[in-house]
Formats: structure tokens, sequence, C-alpha cells
């Protein structure tokens, strides 16, 4: 254990929101609590345009169901809130989107080459380093105008990452790949703009992003991986479908899948998961 304390100031990170892209979004920074995303889904019907930041997290939650580890050791645990009226279908590509922003500005901020395994993995080096968490909470509406609560969670590993041992998938922090340092604000700040970016965007804004720029994060694009959901052996990654599932090549056809497990298969260790 390598405790830091949590530095992140909330009103600094709202006025620097505000004056370097306008954006009026409340910040709540909170030194402890159980998951910055349980917190937000919670507390949907008031939580729009709201972001809330933990220095640590009790009860993580990781997508399909896993423990997210959130020791206080500067890493980042931010969700995000926003009231929609998009449909569910549209917003199954906001995850691909999101950390398509994040990648573009972590990678520009801090010169690594951040890849991106579908749907949302962040990898630094070969080895996770984050994720991303969409929820979703139905508010009330009428048919014509349903309205959802999205909470949209980031995790980064920024100083530290979890032992192999303890999560046995190898996994990296953004630190240990940039020599000069970083604060945990400085991430949080790139990371929220890159959230309010995509959130401004159009649909078919979306799709483009995704057609033009996804191709080049994409860490398994015609690279060998295995899908349980298809069948033992291998298939061939032939990256995204234009509804942002993962497009696969598998005994002679090409499938689609949209969850489940998928991992690549050239490597004999896990390669991702929790972090
Ligand atoms: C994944 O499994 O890759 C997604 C991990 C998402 C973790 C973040 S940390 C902030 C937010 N709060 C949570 O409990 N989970 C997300």
């Amino acid at each position: 254990m390598n405790d830091k304390p949590f530095e992140c100031d909330a009103t600094a990170l709202q006025d620097q929101l505000k004056e370097s892209i306008g954006c009026q979004a409340r910040v709540e920074c909170v030194e402890r609590l159980t998951s910055t995303n349980t917190v937000l889904k919670r507390n949907a019907l008031e939580s729009h345009d709201k972001f809330l930041l933990a220095g640590q997290q009790s009860s993580g939650v990781g997508r399909r169901g896993s423990v997210w580890q959130s020791p206080p050791e500067g890493n980042l645990y931010l969700s995000y809130c926003f009231h929609t009226e998009t449909s569910l279908a549209d917003l199954s590509l906001l995850p691909l989107a999101f950390a398509l922003a994040i990648a573009d500005r972590v990678e520009s901020e801090f010169a690594v080459d951040v890849k991106i395994k579908w749907p949302n993995d962040l990898f630094v080096g070969g080895k996770k380093c984050g994720g991303i968490l969409l929820e979703t909470v139905s508010l009330s509406g009428d048919s014509a105008h349903q309205r959802t609560a999205v909470i949209v969670g980031v995790g980064i590993n920024v100083a530290s990452h979890p032992s192999y041992q303890s999560i046995e998938r190898l996994t990296t922090a953004l630190q240990a790949h940039v020599d000069s340092p970083m604060s945990l604000s400085q991430v949080a700040l790139l990371v929220m703009t890159a959230i309010v970016e995509v959130c401004r965007l159009e649909t078919t804004q979306v799709r483009r992003r995704l057609a033009l720029y996804w191709p080049r994060r994409d860490l398994l694009l015609n690279l060998p991986v295995r899908v349980p959901m298809l069948g033992d052996g291998f298939g061939i990654a032939r990256g995204l479908s234009l509804d942002g599932g993962l497009q696969v090549e598998f005994r002679g056809a090409l499938e689609t899948v949209y969850a489940g497990e998928v991992t690549l298969g050239h490597v004999e260790s896990k390669e991702g998961g929790s972090a």
C-alpha cells in the first residue's frame, strides 16, 4: 500500500472546465465513498450535469459485475451523470466514443500510445490501464420523450495498479509510461473534458468519429481473439460494426458480438480486466 492524500479541488476543477470549454457542470470531490457510479445512480434525478470524483472507493464496480479495486493510491475514480432523450440504441455507442476521446486526450497530453480493447478498455504498453462503465437509469417521461439518466464511470490507474496475483490480469499505471510527474487533477481534467466533448456530439457525429478514428486505436484489429460466446478456438477481430459491436471472422463467417468476454488469442496469460 502506498496511500496518497486526495488533492483534488472541486472548485478549481469546476472553474477550469468553465474557462477552457464553457462547461457549467457541477463537480464534487469526496475523499472516500462506495462507488462514484453507485452514488450518482442512487441520486440520478438530481445529478444532471454533475461530476463526482473520489480518492478511494470501498465498492468500486467494473464491467460485467466485476470488482474495480480502488485504493487511495492516487488513481482516478470519476463518474459523470447527465439526462438525455437519446434512444438506448444510440446510447450504446457512447462507451466507445468516450474511450476514443479519453485515449486521444491522454495520448496528446502525455505522449503515450493508448489503445482501446473493445469495447472500452484503455491499454498502454499492451496492459490495461483504465476502464469505462456506462450505466443508465430510466427517468419518468411519456413514450415519445423517455428520459434517461446516463452515468459514465471512468477508472484510470494513474499512480498504481493491482498486482497480477490479486486479479490474475496484467495491468499498468499511466505514470509508469511518462517521465514527468502527473497530478490526479491533471488527469481528471483531461477525462472530464473528453466526456463533455462527447456529450455535445450528435449521434451522427459519434458514428463518423468511430468510423474514422477507431481503427487506429483498436488493440484487437486483425489479431486472433477468443470469444467464448461464439465457440471454442480462435477468430480474427475485424473491427467495429456500424452499431458498435465487435466483428469477428469465425469459422469462415463474419459474426458480430455485442457483449461478453473477448481475449487476445495469441497471449497465454489474461491480458486485461479489472484494474
Ligand atoms: C471496467 O471494468 O473496465 C470498467 C471499470 C470502471 C471503474 C470506474 S471507477 C469510477 C466508477 N465507479 C465505479 O464503481 N466504477 C467506475
